[in-house]
């Protein structure tokens, strides 16, 4: 029987007991997406490459009253992420929600990128996702529930001349959230991606202080977006915290924008 929110008592934390791991969640979204997370609720493991990174939002999280567990892991290397995972489903005693957001982004042309730098965003933006996937599929389909997300991109979608690789990752995660949803829909696995514009990121905002004139810069690429502004990185974190809740509990297979219209518009 479907429950109204707040119908016959007091409302619940969106993820209460819920148990997520979330990889590159040292800085930007995934550090947005771990705090957010913890706020509704959920135990969450911060997995980055970055040790101090992850330990740094893991012991934030706590000091707010919240459950977290840094893990220092690279998403590429297969050892590690199946670690991770029986890691934290050894330490919490289920495993709910895995949200594969580490990348890396190497700019340039296709005709001079560099094949060790393909091999890397391929490594780390596809196989990673692979392999978290791979080692949380078998826990979620014994639990007969679970629910992975991805943050593809709107260049999962859409071109941009010195990220042509990276986008080809990002399409690629939205094929792979389809086929693994039509897969695992039986087990009672649900599988969604994000495809966010640009997101007022540490990343972002270095990009925008290297450019001549921060200031025109930001306006030129606030002017490309309907709303005129780009993303918070909590407004990306929240999108995620409905995703994995039971308020998307008839969600799956999409691929869902979080660019403030940049893709709705042509002219
Ligand atoms: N920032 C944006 O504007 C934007 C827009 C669209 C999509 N995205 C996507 O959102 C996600 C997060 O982006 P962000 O801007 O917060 O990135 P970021 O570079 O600020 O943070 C990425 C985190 O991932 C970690 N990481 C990198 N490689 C790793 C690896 N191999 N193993 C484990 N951790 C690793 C880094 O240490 C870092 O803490 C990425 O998937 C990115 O492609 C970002």
């Amino acid at each position: 029987m479907m429950i109204y929110e707040g119908e016959g008592g007091i409302l619940k934390r969106k993820l209460e007991g819920q148990v997520a791991l979330i990889t590159g969640a040292g800085q930007g979204i995934g550090d947005a997406a771990a705090r957010q997370f913890a706020a509704e609720g959920a135990a969450v493991a911060v997995l980055d490459s970055n040790r101090d990174a992850a330990e740094r939002v893991a012991e934030r999280i706590r000091q707010s009253g919240g459950e977290s567990l840094a893990i220092h892991a690279d998403v590429s290397r297969s050892e590690a992420m199946r670690e991770a995972i029986d890691q934290v489903h050894a330490r919490y005693g289920a495993f709910d929600v895995l949200v594969n957001n580490a990348a890396v982004q190497i700019m340039g042309l296709l005709h001079e990128y560099e094949e060790a730098d393909f091999s890397r965003t391929i490594d780390v933006n596809l196989k990673g996702v692979f392999l978290g996937c791979k080692y949380a599929l078998p826990l979620m389909m014994r639990q007969k529930r679970g629910v992975i997300l991805s943050v593809s991109s709107v260049l999962g979608v859409a071109g941009d001349p010195d990220l042509a690789v990276y986008g080809a990752t990002k399409g690629a995660l939205i094929a792979l959230t389809k086929s693994m949803a039509v897969a695992y829909g039986p087990h009672g696995i649900r599988v969604n991606c994000i495809c966010p514009g640009d997101v007022r990121t540490p990343m972002v905002e270095q990009f925008f202080e290297f450019q001549p004139d921060p200031e025109q810069a930001r306006r030129q690429v606030y002017g490309h977006y309907p709303l005129r502004r780009i993303a918070e990185p909590v407004e990306v974190a929240k999108t995620l915290v409905f995703l994995a809740s039971d308020d998307a509990s008839f969600i799956s297979g999409s691929h869902l924008f979080v660019d403030g219209g940049l893709t709705a518009e042509v002219y």
